[in-house]
């Protein structure tokens, strides 16, 4: 096993997976991170099961070449239908995405009702409802896929008439369930919460699968002793399978600030 001085693994099919990243940096601000997006390849949540797998393993194979100590799928729609062939296939901890927005979202339902929202591969793949009724078999379900919901974010168009709309349209099938609370099962819909906290009003519970993820990855570094004991400051790079200009462009929108360099990788020509 990588030590505990190297650096923690991400991946995601582009930029999204950076609010997993803002998670892990608020909550382990110590650890280095390599991330990995394969923007040339963006989106998965549109594809099938078996290009899903076969893409995520060759992530793995790229971030494996850090030495990275553990890797966390930031992606949902890779972690709904890839993680237990990671998982067969590679030694290393390997945390998703799916399980601790679950755990989160049966703690909070009082009425036993949950939403979740996803692309189309990951509501598909029923990844979240499986993992709840693993927790709790007398919870119900309802999903719903927004496969707007990506390009909105991309462009910026989180807020405004347009956005409230195409959120509402999505969710009211959702609200006639009664949900109370609603699992955001992707990586770009943190940046939609206002909106969507608008449109379901404040009884609904937000569940951000992304920041629940990093206390898994806490857990599991602290389980195998693979938190960093580095006194110096942590050191990010962030590799993309296509043009770096408008990762930073649209990343700095995800973090703030990209705190790292850029760099194009070619991992699979
Ligand atoms: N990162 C994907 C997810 O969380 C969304 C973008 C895509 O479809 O690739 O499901």
């Amino acid at each position: 096993m990588n030590g505990a001085n190297q650096p923690i693994g991400v991946f995601d099919s582009g930029i999204g997976g950076l609010t997993v990243v803002k998670a892990l940096m608020t909550n382990l601000p110590r650890e280095s991170i390599v991330y990995f997006g394969d923007t040339a390849r963006v989106p998965y949540g549109t594809k099938s099961k078996s290009t899903i797998v076969k893409f995520s393993l060759e992530n793995v194979e790229f971030l494996l070449r850090f030495g990275v100590k553990c890797i966390v799928v930031a992606c949902n729609t890779s972690s709904s239908w890839a993680l237990p062939t990671l998982r067969k296939f590679f030694k290393v901890p390997i945390i998703g995405v799916i399980r601790p927005g679950a755990t989160a979202a049966v703690r909070l339902t009082r009425n036993k009702r949950i939403g979740v929202v996803g692309t189309r591969a990951t509501v598909n793949s029923r990844a979240y409802d499986a993992a709840i009724m693993r927790l709790d078999p007398s919870v119900k379900v309802f999903s719903q896929c927004c496969p707007l919901f990506v390009p909105l974010v991309e462009e910026g168009w989180t807020e405004g008439d347009i956005c409230r709309e195409v959120v509402a349209t999505y969710l009211k099938p959702l609200q006639k369930q009664r949900i109370d609370t609603l699992i955001l099962g992707c990586t770009h819909y943190p940046l939609l919460a206002r909106t969507i906290r608008r449109v379901v009003g404040p009884s609904v519970s937000l569940v951000d699968s992304g920041e629940q993820t990093a206390g898994d990855v806490r857990g599991v570094l602290a389980g195998n002793e693979l938190l960093t004991n580095g006194k110096k400051n942590p050191k990010h790079r962030f590799f993309v399978t296509d043009e770096p200009a408008h990762f930073h462009k649209v990343g700095d929108r995800f973090l703030g600030k990209l705190a790292g360099s850029v760099e194009r990788a070619h991992p699979y020509l």
